[in-house]
């Protein structure tokens, strides 16, 4: 499913925050020079301070113009620290909006077989806490990648110039120091990498018991789903104490090389100075000690600045998979944008949902269907109506044989204009918050308010809107909550009808509306809709009585197309499943509480 083709990197979102993010390093390693230099004029002004009180002339200018260079060395510093800090949170906090809109963007391309690659949990994660890790690394990066080693080699070059034997201190500092992170960072990392995966597996706890609460509850799970939350938040508080003590052990170990280091120097230096060896002197042991701050400090932040890396690798590799992920129905070289009439042609087709799979969903269908027909499609659960149906908008593609509408190979069409010609309502299909009307004008976002009550009509949901409080302006809530299943159902189609399409699909859409409602439906159907071609998959035979034609599918094998009437008499499946219906109010029941729990 994944192809090499067009490989994009993470840093091709950074785009318009490419100045700030380059303005960045260079204001910080501004400070860092002013760093440098401030301990170098330091040492000046203490050794004209050191000549106060004693017969040496002082010279005053000299004080007051190192003060000055002092003052203004520490104000530049301030002005590259806040402003580089500045820039570096306007790139990475840029970057990070951008990595989010492409990801977004492309999840957008997605196709339904994209989509099966994917948990929505995993997707979240992606977009949300993978994102922040990146834009951690990216801030540390910008900031401390090149800032850290520029102080490093520069504060040795100052203590070279100063005395070179203390370089060699201040090296073997460095490199103690360097060999602690590293292990800590190598024993650290695992933890972290789990850590992350745990809270992906926290998301999808969280996610799944939110969106199926009711569920939930009316099977009296709570306990349960609370006890997988617990396991899944309990593991999260196990490897972030493991990674955490770890890291708490870091910080002592630093500090305490750091003292050692000052301690040392200090025992060094002022032997030295005493005695009068090498270039060290009182004044230069305060600008010394700086530097070996300085030195350590570099090794620090290039340390902590691999580790973010590191550690926002695993989150960059999920990024990436996610902006590179292609769709998988590639576009016509030259797309058609206009679908001739509502024709259907399936020729000896075969569907599998994946390219592993070996048995086939759908297997050797042929089926022609002219345009304006009234079409139902019967078969047990599980037969591959949904299938079927899902390859005329294209939602996949058929890995043999092809399937026309209007005529023409689906995969010849500009998908939008092939979807904008075949109206969908699918078995699980959700409304989005917001009120009536802006639901329905999902349908065609010009429709007028008498189009939306034409096609509220149509779908025998105009009774109940009328009843509502604010009729089309109520609120549905977030999935359309506020509705019932069969209100719900009834919004679908409006919204489907609304697009005026060429053909139209009713998977199991009328489940969860009563037989009368249903019957009304198809009435306003033939009665509004007469060229549109009208797909009705559905579980009671009253449903597809009256059609054309209907298709019985079995285990993904078409078992009979014909008239109600011609089924009757040739068709065994579909005269069982008439029968059974009829035969009593029980079996016709449970066959209707099978829709019914389709949107429950
Ligand atoms: N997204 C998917 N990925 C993999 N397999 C799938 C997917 N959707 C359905 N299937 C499988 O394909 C087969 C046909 O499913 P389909 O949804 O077409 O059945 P259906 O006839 O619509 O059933 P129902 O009446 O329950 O809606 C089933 O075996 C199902 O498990
Ligand atoms: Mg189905």
């Amino acid at each position: 499913m994944k192809k090499n083709k067009g490989k994009r990197t993470l840093l091709q979102s950074v785009r318009e925050y490419k100045t700030a993010s380059i303005l960045t390093p260079i204001l910080m390693v501004g400070e860092a020079a002013m760093e440098i230099i401030i301990p170098f004029f330091t040492q000046y002004l203490i050794k004209e301070i050191e000549h106060v009180g004693t017969d040496t002339a002082v010279n005053v200018n000299r004080i007051i113009l190192f003060s000055c260079l002092l003052v203004g060395a520490a104000m530049f510093a301030l002005i590259c620290g806040v402003l580089g800090a500045r820039t570096a949170t306007k790139a990475s906090a840029g970057y990070a909006h951008n990595l989010r809109e492409d990801m977004y963007n492309n999840l957008q391309t997605f196709s339904f077989a994209n989509i099966d690659n994917y948990s929505t949990s995993s997707l979240i994660t992606r977009i949300t806490t993978d994102v922040t890790n990146v834009q951690n690394a990216y801030q540390m990066s910008i900031r401390m990648l090149v800032r850290a080693p520029v102080l490093f080699v520069s504060a040795i070059i100052m203590t070279i110039l100063i005395e070179p034997s203390m370089a060699l201190i201040f090296i073997g500092a460095a490199v103690i120091l360097g060999v602690i992170v590293a292990i800590c960072m190598f024993k650290v990392i695992p933890y972290f990498r789990t850590m992350f995966k745990k809270y992906d597996k926290l998301n999808a706890v969280v996610q799944e018991d939110l969106t199926a609460i009711r569920v939930v509850k009316s099977y009296v799970r709570e306990e349960h789903e609370l006890e997988k939350m617990r396991d899944a938040t309990q593991d999260v508080y196990h490897y972030s104490v493991k990674a955490e003590g770890i890291l708490n052990f870091l910080m002592p170990s630093v500090q305490f090389v750091m003292y050692a280091t000052m301690i040392i120097l200090l025992l060094v230096g002022s032997d030295m100075a005493i005695k009068g060896w090498g270039g060290v002197d009182f004044s230069n042991l305060q600008a010394l000690i700086t530097y070996a701050m300085q030195i350590l400090m570099g090794v620090m932040m290039v340390a902590m600045c691999l580790n973010f890396i590191s550690m926002s690798k695993g989150s960059a590799d999920r990024i990436r998979e996610v902006l590179n992920e292609h769709t998988t129905l590639p576009k016509p070289a030259e797309p058609l944008y206009e679908v001739a009439d509502g024709s259907v042609d399936f020729d000896d087709v075969d569907f599998f949902y994946s390219q592993k799979a070996d048995v086939a969903v759908l297997k050797d269908i042929t089926v022609h269907i002219n345009s304006g027909e009234t079409v139902g499609v019967i078969g047990a659960t599980g037969s591959g109506k949904t299938s079927l149906v899902s390859l005329i908008p294209r939602l996949y593609d058929c890995a043999q044989g092809t399937v026309k509408v209007g005529g023409v190979d689906v995969r010849n069409y500009n998908l939008d204009a092939l979807r904008n010609s075949v109206a969908m309502v699918l078995q699980k299909n959700v409304l989005f918050s917001g009120t009536i009307a802006e639901n329905l004008r999902w349908g065609d976002e010009n429709a007028t308010d008498e189009d939306l009550r034409l096609a509220a009509r149509q779908a025998c949901a105009e009774e109940f809107i009328e009843r509502l409080p604010g009729k089309y302006d109520y609120d549905l809530g977030q999935g359309g909550v506020n509705v019932s299943g069969g209100q719900k159902q009834r919004l679908c189609i409006a919204r489907a009808m609304l697009k005026k399409p060429k053909i139209i699909i009713f998977d199991d859409s009328t489940s969860a509306v009563d037989t009368k409602t249903d019957a009304q439906i198809r009435a306003a159907l033939r009665q509004h809709a007469p060229e549109t071609t009208k797909i009705i998959i559905a579980q009671r035979i009253a449903s597809v009585e009256d059609a054309d034609k209907i298709i019985v599918l079995d285990d993904g094998r078409i078992n009979g197309i014909g008239t109600h009437k011609e089924l009757m008499a040739t068709n065994e499946i579909y005269r069982e499943v008439y029968e059974s219906q009829i035969k009593g109010s029980d079996d016709a029941d449970c066959k209707e509480l099978k829709g019914g729990e389709v949107d429950g």
